[in-house]
């Protein structure tokens, strides 16, 4: 990426490059720093600068946030200050405190570090929307193949459990908490998720264009990070949620609920749960398309050893896949203290719960309670559904 670019703002609903270069530090050294170890400040005015994020609802509202931001060199400097903090805590400060809210667990420490590894993914979403001349290519090879359509599953009725205890896993944010018991009736849900052929299909019939496809001299073509190619149809759609139920509703089928996502991917014939699809085996890049092995999408079936008890493939990995349900909090769940506003400013019913992963998404969110949620009609998301009948 050139120099010039970092001002970029190829999403018009996030900030510019420069935010996401201060905004990392920044982060991690507000909510570690002063607030979890009471240490004072590095530059008050940049760290309010660079504290939040965006999120508008609309391009106009997105105008309110514009302004100039400082010189790359000012948020280097900046950058440099936060993370040499940031790292001598880290090495040397108690991290863990039974009586300190931010210090249980090791809450602040997981929460910067998590932080940043979602922002890899912000900046890959991001990064797709650069115009490619303003980004240095890296080159991959891309298969497509014929790939079983129309395949269902059938799920057995059974419990759900949503969310987490505190102390069954080392850390998670506010909005897994507290492992939730869902009663879940018999349902068909599709082997694997709507690709690319189905979706032509959709398209042929009148329904929307992704925001990922480009047509030219007749031919249907798909954006990736670096390059575009002819659309592969072995490949889940990336669409919003608004798209999806369109679809679901076309074929007069509707889309999973959270709580039947749970029971397709963990859920077993014998009543138990896993904490993944495939097992209890720790994710790996044969289980499916995630942690950052490529940065675009695999063919649907790819990932055979990834496939859930009831035989239903790539619910984990190769995009997030959307859900039904509203984001809302589980019961019992209480604003974390590193961060109160991290899932209480999105249970507003405009956000939908996405689960899974998608291929730039970091291996630790590869956790069963793991939640992540967007607006119904944000269409640069890397994310794909299925249907259930
Ligand atoms: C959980 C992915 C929806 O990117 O808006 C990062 C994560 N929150 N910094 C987002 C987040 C604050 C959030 N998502
Ligand atoms: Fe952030």
């Amino acid at each position: 990426m050139g120099d010039a670019a970092h001002y970029d703002r190829p999403i018009p609903l996030r900030h510019p490059f420069i935010f996401y270069e201060g905004h990392i530090p920044a982060f991690s050294l507000i909510t570690l720093n002063p607030r979890a170890l009471g240490e004072p400040p590095v530059d008050a005015a940049l760290e309010r600068l660079f504290e939040r994020g965006i999120d508008p609802g609309s391009i106009d509202e997105a105008k309110r946030h514009e302004h100039r931001w400082p010189s790359r060199d000012a948020v280097a400097a900046f950058a440099q200050q936060c993370d040499e903090r940031v790292r001598a805590a880290l090495e040397t400060a108690t991290l863990e405190d039974a009586s300190v809210p931010r210090l249980v667990r090791g809450q602040a420490a997981y929460t910067i570090l998590e932080h940043e590894q979602m922002h890899q993914e912000t900046l890959m979403y991001i990064l797709h929307q650069l115009p490619y001349e303003r980004k240095r290519r890296l080159n991959f090879r891309h298969e497509d193949r014929a790939v079983p359509a129309g395949e269902m599953r059938s799920v057995a009725a059974g419990t759900a459990t949503l969310g987490a205890d505190p102390d069954a896993i080392t850390f998670g944010w506010d909005n897994e908490f507290r492992a939730t018991q869902q009663q879940v009736g018999a349902f068909d849900i599709a082997a694997y998720p709507v690709t690319n052929g189905d979706w032509l299909r959709f398209v042929e019939q009148g329904g929307p264009v992704p925001e990922f496809w480009t047509r030219r001299d007749g031919a249907w073509l798909l954006r990736l990070q670096f390059e575009e190619i002819a659309l592969p149809l072995s490949w889940p759609a990336y669409v919003t949620h608004r798209q999806a139920q369109a679809y679901a509703e076309a074929m007069g089928m509707r889309l999973p609920t959270e709580a039947e996502y749970h029971r397709a991917a963990y859920g077993t014939p014998r009543g138990d749960e896993r904490a993944f699809p495939w097992g209890d085996e720790q994710p790996a890049p044969r289980h499916g398309n995630f942690g950052f092995e490529r940065f675009d999408p695999e063919p649907v079936d790819a990932h055979p050893a990834g496939a859930s008890a009831w035989g239903i493939f790539d619910l984990v990995g190769n995009g997030w896949e959307w859900t039904a349900t509203p984001f809302a909090p589980l019961p019992g769940f209480e604003p974390m203290a590193s961060y109160p506003q991290y899932s209480a400013d999105f249970f507003d019913g405009k956000h939908y719960v996405m689960k899974g992963a998608s291929p730039v998404t970091a291996r630790e969110f590869v956790r069963r309670s793991f939640r992540n949620w967007f607006y119904d009609d944000y269409p640069y998301m890397y994310a794909k559904f299925r249907c259930v009948a």
